[in-house]
C-alpha cells in the first residue's frame, strides 16, 4: 500500500492535509470522539458553546485552561514533522488543520489554515478584538477587554459558531484544486470541515485516509491507511523524497 501510495503522490503538484485531533493523539493530547476522548468525559454544550460561556464564564475558562496547560507539556511528533517536510516536496501544499493546539506551527508548519482557531489565542467576546498574546492569561481571572472591557474568551469555534468566513472558504478552494488530498486523523464528523474531503474527491483529487479507525469518510476514499499517522507519515515523505 505505501509504495502504491508513493507512486501516485509523487505525480502530484497541488496537496492538501486535513488534520484532525489524531495526528496529536501520539503527542498524549486527548481527542474528541472514542473511548478516551473529551466528549466522553465532559459534555461539550456546558463547556464549548457561547451559551455555556454567558451561563458560567468561570468554568469553561479553567476548563480551557486545564487544556491550555496539558498542551504546553506536550511535544509535536513524527507525524507532525512529517506534514513540514511535505511543504517543500509539492510544488504547492496546503495544510487545513481542526486542531487547536498549536502543534503544527511548533513543529515548523508554515502557512496553517486553522478551521477552528488557536486555543492559546484569545479574543474579546464583545468587539472580537484580539487579546495581547503576552498578557498573563491567570487560570482565575478572566481578563477584560482593554479596548471595550468585555469578557475576554479563547480564540476558538464552539459548537454552534460560524467559522471565520475567508478562512473556510480558501479551505475550499484549495481542496477543489488539489489533485492529492489527505485526510489524518479526523472522524470527519463535524462539518463543513467533513465535506473538505468529499469538495477534492468531487474535483477528481486522488484521496487518502490516515486513521486508526474507520470514519464515515473510509468507503469513498481512494487509500485508506489504516495506521498512526506518526508511524505512516515519515515513511510517506522518505519515499518521496527518494524519488525527489
Ligand atoms: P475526533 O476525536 O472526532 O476524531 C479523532 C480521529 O483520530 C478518530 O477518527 C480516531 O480514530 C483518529 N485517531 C486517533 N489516534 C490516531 C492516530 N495515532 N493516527 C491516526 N488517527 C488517529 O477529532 P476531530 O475529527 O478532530 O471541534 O474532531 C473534529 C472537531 O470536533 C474538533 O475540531 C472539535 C471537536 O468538537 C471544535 O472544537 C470546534
Ligand atoms: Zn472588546
Amino acid at each position: 500500500m505505501l509504495d502504491q501510495v508513493i507512486k501516485v503522490a509523487r505525480d502530484c503538484e497541488r496537496c492538501v492535509v486535513l488534520t484532525g485531533a489524531g495526528i496529536s493523539a501520539e503527542s498524549g493530547v486527548p481527542t474528541f470522539r472514542g473511548k478516551e476522548g473529551l466528549w466522553g468525559k465532559f459534555r461539550p454544550e456546558e463547556l464549548a458553546t457561547m451559551e455555556a460561556f454567558m451561563a458560567n464564564p468561570q468554568i469553561v475558562w479553567e476548563w480551557y485552561n486545564w487544556r491550555r496547560e496539558l498542551i504546553s507539556e506536550v511535544k509535536p511528533n513524527p507525524g507532525h514533522y512529517a506534514i513540514v517536510e511535505m511543504e517543500n516536496i509539492f510544488d504547492h501544499f496546503t495544510l487545513i488543520t481542526q486542531n487547536v493546539d498549536d502543534l503544527h506551527r511548533i513543529a515548523g508548519s508554515k502557512n496553517i489554515i486553522e478551521l477552528h482557531g488557536n486555543i492559546n489565542k484569545n479574543k474579546c467576546l464583545k468587539c472580537s478584538e484580539p487579546f495581547p498574546d503576552d498578557q498573563i492569561i491567570s487560570p482565575d481571572v478572566i481578563p477584560a477587554c482593554p479596548k471595550c472591557g468585555g469578557q475576554i474568551r479563547p480564540d476558538v469555534v464552539w459548537f454552534g459558531e460560524m467559522l471565520n468566513a475567508d478562512t473556510i472558504q480558501k479551505a475550499f478552494d484549495e481542496s477543489s484544486k488539489a489533485d492529492l488530498f489527505l485526510s489524518i486523523g479526523t472522524s470527519a464528523i463535524v462539518q463543513p470541515a467533513a465535506s473538505l474531503p468529499v469538495e477534492a474527491k468531487r474535483s477528481q483529487a486522488t484521496l487518502i485516509e490516515i486513521n486508526v479507525n474507520n470514519t464515515s469518510l473510509t468507503s469513498i476514499v481512494d487509500f485508506f491507511i489504516a495506521e498512526p499517522s506518526g508511524e505512516f507519515l515519515p515513511k510517506l515523505v522518505e519515499g518521496l523524497k527518494k524519488i525527489i
